[in-house]
């Protein structure tokens, strides 16, 4: 880096001197910097110009972390905004504000973060102007540009967004590729931080010094998805998802970006603590009360079709069938399990149903499923229907259906939708203002646009959206706590189609990478691991299914196996039965990126604290410290974990459970087998049998 900075010195020489002999206002003498550090120390920022062109630097601890990485546009009609930007004003703010989820993985939110607004301007009394907004928070910032209403700027036609990451150190990257065919699901890939291609976000860098670093963005709101290309070395650059009309976002000033963000953490648990800024970087809740949305566990009608033996289109092993859904009520009733969703019971799943056009009826269902007396059936044993909208990627086919669709499950008391977008990356199919139709990206402005469109329709309606092969997460949930959870990353499904399978590793690349973001709905829980189908298996062991529940976190958990599997299996299948989907609070214990992770989280509604750890394919003894319990009270550990001889290929389902007593200042040690893990509930004694 100190080559680059060297060059655009001299450059800013020679731009500054010929400004000097042009008689224009001395580039020279603009040349300002701003610093700036967050709370605790640890972090420090620099922002200003090199040579006219804006860039910012961040050290943690004094080392540094990004060195000068440029910010800028390149616009479709207009010269690009990079150059000939001097720092015409900034302004320090400080917050500590507390805030609380109405569900989520911590009640009690607090944004403590030091802000400072830079200003940039082009010379002459028309020059174009942006702001650049930083906020540092103890571990991790935030920036986003800030467009004023002016002259010049009316409308900002983006070809391209400058913004650098130059990460100042090499070090590890695991990470996924953007712009492929696949969307968000691929195996993460962990390669040296100078082997990355172009990458979706979050990416997850560990440092040769230690330190650990997610790269994201925050409030991602009528604005094209960021992805990350590699340019050189360690230096990455902003790359917008393309557009199929030309410049990648289009927006009227005054407007705001989304935040780019870069957690900062010293170990990879950190990592996870410090995602909360992606929350308290998004607006506020938009929706008022939002007691109607309710966090809950759902069977389905689902992973029947994914091992073949059902199908969505009607026939003779067609899921969706009155009988198959009344069996699958009954057993949620008699579980405590709130919702069944079902799968293939509209009209078009006949034939390729994805990527094509108008190929779904949202509300006419095939004659052997009977949506209203189903819904009547449920309600009348305190079951909800999980409602199902695939779209194929037909965003148009589906938004022009969108407000009988959203009414049809409303009035039957469906409150929570899993919509579906499966068509290859680039083939979604959009309609454009004027009429036309286009095809485009998953994560592109129309995209980001249309699930904004879903939530907020849904949300008019009082129901929840749980998109798969969705848009990124990027904290929306905060302002419309009914985006609930969302696919996004290689899910379970995987495991029963083969191509490959997801490795024991999978989860525990999640948990640092994908997890940073936000939900996953990854639906854990299968318990007939071994055939999933011929030559197919799941790669964990039945503990690491229970553990998942802790560790992967979502509002709404699938027990995603048939439900014969649970029948057959009550002992373990308790944990599913108790294990809650909202959290008072969450303390990652311990991790490694790809390696293991264990969580501990407590119950929003109860003193019960849960536990789930997991491991890849190396089998691992981790001593736990339950620092976490209430020092006041005394636990009945009811524990999950791998039985004697388990292994994830030769031994899946074996499982020993236990009760023990512990309390606070106790251990615990965990022996997770290879593609293993361990569930515990802690289910919390009255306090009068404290000692
Ligand atoms: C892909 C989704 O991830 C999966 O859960 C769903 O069953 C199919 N699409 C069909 O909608
Ligand atoms: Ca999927």
């Amino acid at each position: 880096m100190r080559c680059r900075t060297i060059i655009f010195g001299l450059f800013g020489l020679i731009l500054g001197l010929s400004a000097l002999l042009a008689g224009v206002a001395p580039a020279l003498a603009q040349e300002r910097f701003e610093t700036l550090r967050g709370p605790d120390g640890h972090i420090e920022l620099r922002v200003g110009t090199e040579g006219g062109s804006p860039v910012w630097s961040a050290s943690w601890n004094g080392s540094p972390v990004i060195a000068p990485s440029r910010l800028g546009f390149i616009l479709a009609d207009q010269t690009k905004l990079e150059r000939g930007l001097s720092v015409v004003a900034a302004a320090r703010t400080s917050r500590d504000t507390r805030w609380e989820q109405p569900w989520g993985e911590r009640r009690a939110m607090r944004d403590r973060h030091e802000e400072l607004r830079v200003t940039f301007a082009e010379g002459g009394p028309d020059g174009r102007r942006f702001d650049v907004v930083f906020r540092l928070f103890a571990d991790g910032l935030g920036f986003r540009y800030e467009f004023p209403d002016q002259p010049r700027l009316k409308e900002l036609r983006i070809q391209e967004e400058l913004t650098e990451f130059a990460v100042a150190e090499a070090g590890t990257a695991w990470w996924i590729p953007a712009g492929e065919w696949n969307r968000y699901e691929y195996l993460y890939r962990r390669t040296p931080i100078a082997e990355v291609g172009q990458a979706h976000t979050p990416i997850t860098l560990k440092l040769d010094s230690g330190l650990h670093l997610a790269l994201h963005e925050a409030a991602l709101v009528d604005y094209s998805a960021m992805w990350l290309r590699r340019v050189e070395g360690t230096l990455f650059r902003a790359s917008l998802s393309p557009s199929p009309t030309g410049p990648k976002v289009v927006r009227s000033a005054p407007f705001s970006t989304p935040w780019r963000t870069v957690l900062m953490a010293p170990d990879a648990p950190g990592l996870i603590t410090a995602a909360d800024i992606t929350l308290h970087l998004n607006e506020p809740n938009a929706l008022g009360d939002v007691s109607w949305v309710v966090p809950h566990t759902y069977v389905g009608i689902w992973w029947g079709m994914h091992l073949d033996r059902w199908t969505w289109a009607p026939g003779p092993r067609h899921g969706a069938t009155n009988a198959n859904v009344r069996r699958y009520i009954d057993f949620a009733a008699a579980n405590g399990i709130r919702g069944v969703l079902v799968e293939g019971w509209n009209r078009g799943w006949e034939g390729q149903w994805w990527g094509g056009e108008a190929v779904f009826d949202f509300v006419t269902p095939y004659e052997d499923f009977d949506l209203e007396g189903l819904a009547a059936y449920a309600a009348s044993k305190g079951v909800r229907l999980v409602g199902h909208h695939e779209t194929g990627g037909d965003v148009a086919g589906y938004e022009a259906q969108l407000g009988p669709a959203l009414d049809l499950y409303a009035r039957l008391g469906v409150d929570s939708i899993k919509t579906g977008y499966v068509a290859d990356a680039g083939q979604a199919r959009f309609r454009l203002p004027d009429g036309t139709f286009v095809r485009g990206w998953h994560d592109s402005q129309l995209a980001a646009r249309h699930h904004l469109l879903v939530v907020q329709e849904a949300a008019r309606r009082r129901i929840a959206i749980n998109p798969h092969e969705p848009i990124k997460d990027t904290g929306l949930r905060r302002t419309y706590p009914n985006w609930v959870s969302r696919e996004g990353a290689r899910g379970q499904e995987y495991n029963a189609w083969g191509s490959p399978t997801n490795p024991p590793e999978h989860e525990a690349n999640l948990v640092f990478t994908r997890m940073l973001s936000g939900p996953m709905d990854f639906t854990p829980g299968i318990f007939a691991l071994k055939p999933t189908q011929a030559g197919r298996q799941v790669n964990t062991t039945l503990a690491k299914q229970l553990a998942l529940y802790v560790v992967i976190y979502s509002p709404i958990q699938m027990a995603a196996d048939l439900v014969e599997h649970y029948e057959a299996n009550p002992a373990p299948f308790r944990f599913i039965r108790d294990v809650p989907t909202d959290w008072e609070d969450t303390r990652p214990l311990a991790g490694e990126v790809g390696d293991y992770a264990v969580i501990a989280r407590q119950d929003r509604n109860s003193a019960d604290w849960y536990l789930g750890a997991i491991t890849d394919e190396s089998a691992r003894t981790l001593e736990v410290r339950l620092d976490f319990l209430d020092p006041a009270r005394r636990y009945e550990a009811q524990i999950y974990r791998d039985g004697p001889g388990a292994h994830f290929d030769t031994n899946p389902t074996v499982i020993t459970i236990e009760t023990v007593t512990v309390q606070a200042g106790q251990s615990l040690t965990l022996q997770l087998a290879a593609g293993g893990g361990t569930a515990i509930r802690f289910r919390a004694l009255d306090r009068s049998t404290a000692r």
